[in-house]
């Protein structure tokens, strides 16, 4: 008798090659962004990468407030890895690297920021299964092209030590790939309804979005400090945005 093949790869229905596949496009998209295309090519400038860590600031202030207080959500607690990922303390040191002591009142962010933050902290209030989908974006992209983009980092701003750079470090991890496959697995042992499962993938291309929005607005923010320099020849841009 043929017995049937109805054993589909396990992967197809793994939530972390789901997340990949549904979010391909917006990753192009991504990396199509005129702040990652100016990193791609090695061009950031000093302004750009500030900006850059004042957002970045807020989004995981967000993110990692609510997760630490979604820390035991069963849909939480496989992926919390505060030790290995937290990026907090690091961006305040980074921060405090470029922008001194008074950092905490040099803080800018646009408009886009400001809405990604508030949904990460709308769906750890509402809907805490979801933030799967938002550590996912940023940790997993931190581990991944996020690794080579401190190095260009380092090179287009002639940084000499990592001083500035901690957001890049993972101490806690010592191979990125490995962790990504310990935190894939992860992700896969989530106990999660279709529905719940439907929508998670979903919010997955909307945090790839807010990304996306996120580095529009500072692009926007640029360029338009730069419009107000070149009027004002005697002002540089760092009167109007964070001195470089
Ligand atoms: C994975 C490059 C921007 C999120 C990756 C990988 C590369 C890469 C090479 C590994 C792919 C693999 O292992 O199959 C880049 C470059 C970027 C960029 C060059 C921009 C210059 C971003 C951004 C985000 C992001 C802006 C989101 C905010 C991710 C995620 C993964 C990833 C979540 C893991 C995919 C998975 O294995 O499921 N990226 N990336 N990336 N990237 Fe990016």
């Amino acid at each position: 008798m043929i017995v049937p093949f109805l054993c589909f790869p396990s992967a197809l229905s793994d939530l972390s090659e789901q997340i990949k596949a549904a979010t391909k496009d917006n990753h192009v998209r991504a990396e199509n962004t005129q702040l990652m295309l100016s990193y791609q090519k090695g061009e950031i400038t000093l302004v750009q990468y500030k900006v850059l860590l004042c957002s970045l600031y807020e989004i995981y202030r967000a993110l990692e407030d609510e997760l630490d207080r979604n820390a035991s959500h069963p849909a939480v607690a496989p992926i919390y890895f505060p030790q290995e990922l937290a990026r907090v303390e690091s961006l305040e040191r980074d921060l405090e690297h470029f922008f001194g002591s008074e950092w905490r009142k040099r803080v800018i962010v646009p408009a886009a920021t400001l809405r990604y933050g508030h949904r990460l902290r709308q769906i750890g209030r509402e809907n805490p299964e979801l933030l799967v989908a938002h550590a996912y974006t940023r940790y997993l992209g931190d581990l991944s092209g996020g690794q080579v983009l401190g190095k260009i980092t380092q090179k287009s701003l002639g940084l000499s030590s990592k001083e500035g750079l901690s957001f890049f470090h993972f101490p806690g991890v010592s191979s990125p790939n490995r962790f990504k496959q310990l935190y894939r697995s992860r992700m896969n042992s989530i106990e999660l309804t279709e529905k719940e499962k439907a929508a998670v993938l979903e919010e997955a291309v909307q945090a790839f979005e807010l990304n996306i929005q996120v580095f529009d607005d500072l692009q926007k923010m640029l360029s338009v400090a730069t419009e107000t320099a070149d009027q004002h020849k005697d002002r540089s841009p760092a009167a109007v945005l964070p001195s470089s």
